[in-house]
């Protein structure tokens, strides 16, 4: 899953990159266009990627009760495959946007995907960031992921952390989310009761104007600058009610949510039962003790349990998606 665009070095495709927007998203779009990678011509609604296999493509009744995990057309519907296919361990081309297809929501409803890249010793960060973590076949899901979501919401730690930017469409994309019915970019919405965000950082300057998520305790001068720049909506209050702040995204039909963690804001949403799919990439590296992994707070009640329904690989990277039970 190569040629997934400019090399920025945080998975977030933010990383350093400071540059023009429109310029970043022109140049994005572009870049992913690596012909000696694609298995054949594109076709509008196709994202096929030669180098990366099903090892587990969906299982039926998930299929059946959500959307189509997996596709007839890109696996022989058997289930699990071997990887004892071609020297590449290439099955046949995948079709990305048809492994990673939404349910169709009526209005209002919401569907919550997270996504999070991990390694094999669950660390999500490395330094603080994640982005020794990712590699290219990494970042070539997390923006598909983007493209196909209605808004990206996330916490303010990773939005400082990664230092966030506006998501960024390549102009195909675009269209094409256009011609679907969605806004042509997603916006950012940050979850924060502190709202110790600067108000000039460069998310606020994007062209799509982000949300922020707070609540009623939030310091009224840091909540009045961020509303300059940013839809701010109160949405509990001493924190973010997790349920209220989907319910107001939904209400302005932002219904298909990926939540990009991080780990605080994504064990409020987990533990409040309202996260439906979980999309993990396992690096395969060891990172060590003491890192963060995927959730963070207080300890839960019981686990949640959920059901595998996509396996993919490419270069030693495992992209499990798992849905709701
Ligand atoms: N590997 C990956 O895929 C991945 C993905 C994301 C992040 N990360 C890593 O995770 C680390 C950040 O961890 P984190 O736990 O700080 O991330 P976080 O969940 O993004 O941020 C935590 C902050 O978000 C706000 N928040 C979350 N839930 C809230 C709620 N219900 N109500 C009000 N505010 C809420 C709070 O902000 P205020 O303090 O402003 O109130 C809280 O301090 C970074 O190192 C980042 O690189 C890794």
């Amino acid at each position: 899953m190569d040629g997934a665009g400019p090399d920025n070095p945080g998975r977030h495709g933010n990383g350093t990159a400071r540059h023009d927007t429109t310029t970043a998203q022109h140049n994005n779009g572009t870049a992913r266009r690596s012909p000696g990678r694609r298995s054949g011509p594109v076709r509008p609604g196709e994202n096929r990627v030669a180098g990366v296999r099903h090892l587990l493509s969906g299982n039926a009744d998930v299929a059946a009760s959500t959307h189509s995990a997996g596709s007839a057309d890109v696996t022989d519907g058997a289930g699990v495959t071997t990887g004892a296919g071609t020297s590449s361990g290439a099955v046949g081309a995948v079709d990305l946007d048809a492994c990673y297809r939404l349910p169709p929501l009526a209005a209002g409803q919401v569907h919550v995907r997270s996504n999070f890249v991990s390694s094999v010793d669950g660390a999500t960060e490395v330094d603080g960031r994640s982005g020794a973590l990712g590699g290219s076949a990494d970042r070539r899901v997390f923006r598909l992921l983007r493209w196909l979501a209605d808004v990206v919401l996330v916490g303010a730690g990773t939005v400082v952390a990664e230092d966030y930017g506006p998501v960024i469409v390549p102009p195909d994309r675009r269209e094409r989310r256009v011609a679907a019915g969605q806004d042509a970019v997603p916006p950012v919405a940050v979850v924060s009761a502190a709202l110790r965000l600067d108000p000039s950082a460069r998310l606020f300057a994007a062209p799509v104007r982000p949300l922020v998520l707070t609540c009623e305790a939030a310091p009224p001068a840091r909540r009045k600058a961020l509303a300059e720049v940013a839809d701010v909506l109160v949405c509990g209050e001493r924190r973010v009610d997790t349920a209220v702040a989907l319910r107001a995204l939904g209400e302005r039909g932002l219904g298909r949510v990926l939540c990009e963690g991080g780990p605080s804001l994504h064990a409020d949403l987990a533990d409040a039962g309202l996260l439906d799919e979980l999309c993990v990439t396992i690096a395969p590296l060891l990172a060590g003790p003491d890192h963060l992994r995927m959730v963070r707070g207080r300890r839960w009640q019981a686990p949640l349990t959920m059901t595998l329904s996509q396996v993919l690989e490419e270069d030693g990277n495992l992209f499990l998606r798992y849905l709701r039970r």
